[in-house]
């Protein structure tokens, strides 16, 4: 396993586009807006929860089959439903295998146990496929909580086969109850949360989890958002773990590297597969409030020693 400062140890050779003194400015403002501020955030906290709610699939958590008041289903044989595409999906994940994903199941599991991942979070479990490995491959009764958080809604990204895939199947709740089938018998070990990492991330109490592993949206807004409102949920000593950090991906990497480059963050290399990971340090808070332009492509700027 390699451990580098990001400016030499990237995979793709990424742009370093931290422009430097890019911190939100949150004060400052006329005192109309803040006013105004306060009263949406009044108005919205008198609101009653919002369920899952992406695109144009908005549902409330009832209606997608959340029990109200509870923030996760816990993968439980005798009261999780499961309709006739469910079981389709079920036995669908049984006989396929996603996108030779698995190669790097392997070396996850490794540092999964290295960095004694007890309760992880994973944004994005898609097939559950990594899920289902580190579940089962990890030391015995190591993982005690497994989060896994995802709408299974596509469209989100065209460059990613799994947003075409959940398109073409339009079967979100149908999928969820197949995930929750798949992991029957592990009770509250496996835990999902239904709805994307936004809506779901009131869930999580701050530096709860011992790992988070990020491989959801991998657009740079999607990236960016996830690493901004995770990384408080991280205890100090954590691991932030990365999938997709390619030339594929590059609002991924571009994000990835902001959060590297602005908290001087030593990035670990898992393998060959574009995995990495981060640890959150013991003294400090991650600062993930700074501004970047955008994931267009801009001149590289050299790379500053430090
Ligand atoms: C590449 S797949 C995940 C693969 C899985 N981690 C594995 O290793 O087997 C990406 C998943 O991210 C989910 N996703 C996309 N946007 C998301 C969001 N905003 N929040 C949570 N999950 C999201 C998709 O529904 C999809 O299932």
């Amino acid at each position: 396993m390699e451990s580098a400062k990001r400016k030499g140890g990237t995979a793709v050779g990424a742009r370093y586009l931290y422009q430097g003194g890019g911190v939100l400015q949150g004060g400052g403002h006329c005192r109309f807006v803040c006013l105004l501020g306060i009263l949406l955030l009044c108005l919205t906290i008198s609101q009653p929860a919002k369920g899952l709610s992406v695109g144009s699939a908005a549902a409330d958590p009832s209606a997608v089959g959340l029990p109200l008041g509870h923030a996760f289903t816990c993968a439980n044989e005798s009261t999780n439903s499961c309709d006739h595409r469910c079981t389709e999906l079920l036995s669908m994940f049984k006989k396929q295998y996603s996108y030779g994903w698995a190669v790097r199941h392997e070396s996850l599991g490794k540092v999964f146990n290295k960095l004694q991942c007890r309760n992880v979070i994973e944004i994005g479990t898609a097939r559950g496929e990594l899920a289902a490995y580190l579940l089962k491959h990890t030391s015995t009764g190591l993982i005690r909580e497994y989060h896994a958080i995802d709408p299974f809604l596509g469209g989100y990204d065209s460059k990613d086969a799994m947003s075409l895939e959940l398109t073409a199947a339009n079967a979100s709740l149908s999928w969820s109850q197949a995930i929750l089938q798949k992991f029957a018998g592990l009770g509250c070990t496996f835990r999902l949360h239904y709805g994307t990492s936004l809506e779901r991330v009131a869930d999580f109490a701050d530096e709860s989890a011992d790992c988070i592993f990020i491989d959801g949206d991998h657009t740079y807004a999607g990236a960016k958002k996830d690493i901004d409102l995770y990384a408080p949920k991280l205890k100090k000593g954590g691991a932030l773990l990365f999938d997709d950090y390619s030339a594929q991906y590059m609002g991924t990497v571009n994000a990835i590297d902001e959060l590297c480059d602005v908290n001087r963050l030593e990035f670990h290399k898992i393998n060959e597969h574009n995995n990495y990971y981060i640890v959150k340090p013991h003294d400090r808070p991650l600062d993930t409030k700074y501004t970047y332009p955008s994931d267009e492509a801009v001149p590289l700027p050299p790379i500053p020693s430090y």
